[in-house]
């Protein structure tokens, strides 16, 4: 085994370590077998790093009968097909139940067979059921709808990286739903030629603060933990802060995001770019021109094309 294998093997010998103390702390001691999953078109599918984990996850053979796990996050969780998913409907959003993992919000749910232990979308849903049952900041605990843990492929070659959810977010349970969401949509889709599902979106906070006011340093550290680990097990290539709390928090500065724009970072093997947030270009749309500015670097670096409509454009 040359030195790179045996990393990667060490890697995902130490995923598995977690996801195994984390599914046993949940008291789970049975797994099922894994299902096929979604796989991103050729530009945003994953260099070969994360081959190791993938290997050892199609190899792992687990007995089937668990119960299965209910959310319609992570997008590459294996999914029965739509014609057998069950989908329950509520027309308000319900305070969540720490022991159903998944939404308690306004939108349909389906019915996800539970990933084999080990693969990345096993260990995601372990550590969101962590999530749902987290009351370490006892305001955001109490206040809160239903934790956004994020959303997309579970092997994403980029994500993005938000502050915390809001009024919208809070309600479905699914993070930059709201106005801000549809911008992010854009600069992802109209900006930079991609298609929302195939990036990651998460958040530093997992819980609205109330009146969407500032998370606190105090809440960032608690929710670190948990947005460290997820990265950990997502691995993505490319990260793109957005606004001031992604950034300080994932680099672990004070710099202001003025200071942290237009150069690489990186982020245990991660490239980081950081921009404005959305919510912040709503407010200041002159500023827009220098987001474009961000994800055509951020193009680039990915190796791919600055759509057509976007060159040489401003907004
Ligand atoms: N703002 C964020 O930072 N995250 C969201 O999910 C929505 C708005």
């Amino acid at each position: 085994m040359d030195p790179s294998e045996n990393a990667a093997a060490m890697r995902v010998k130490r995923l598995l370590l977690q996801h195994l103390e984390s599914l046993s702390r949940a008291g789970v001691g049975q797994v099922p077998r894994r299902s096929p999953a979604v796989v991103a078109p050729p530009q945003l599918q994953r260099a070969p790093e994360n081959a190791a984990l993938a290997e050892i996850s199609t190899r792992t053979v687990t007995p089937a009968g668990s119960e299965p796990i209910a959310h319609k996050e992570d997008a590459t969780a294996a999914r029965k097909p739509e014609t057998s998913a069950k989908k329950t409907k509520s027309a308000t959003p319900k305070k969540e139940d720490a022991s159903k993992p998944g939404k308690a919000g306004s939108t349909a749910t389906v019915k996800v067979e539970p990933a084999a232990a080990g693969t990345p979308a096993a260990l995601l849903a372990s550590i969101r059921q962590e999530v749902v049952a987290c009351r370490l900041c006892r305001e955001l605990a109490e206040t809160r709808t239903q934790t956004v843990f994020g959303v997309g492929p579970d092997q994403p070659r980029l994500c993005f990286m938000g502050e915390a959810p809001g009024a919208d977010e809070d309600a479905q349970g699914i993070p930059f739903v709201g106005r801000a969401g549809k911008l992010l949509t854009d600069m992802i889709t109209l900006g930079m030629g991609l298609r929302r599902e195939d990036v990651y979106i998460l958040n530093v906070l997992k819980c609205r603060p109330p009146g969407n006011r500032t998370p606190s340093s105090a809440e960032v550290a608690n929710c670190r933990g948990y947005f460290e680990r997820q990265i950990e097990v997502l691995q993505p290539e490319f990260i793109c802060c957005l606004g001031t709390v992604a950034a300080q928090a994932l680099l672990q500065t004070t710099t202001p995001v003025g200071k942290l724009r237009g150069r690489v970072h990186t982020y245990r093997g991660a490239k980081v770019i950081v921009t404005y947030h959305p919510s912040y270009l709503l407010r200041s749309p002159d500023m827009k021109k220098e987001a474009w500015i961000d994800l055509q670097r951020l193009l680039k670096e990915m190796g791919l094309p600055i759509p057509k409509r976007q060159q040489g454009s401003s907004s």
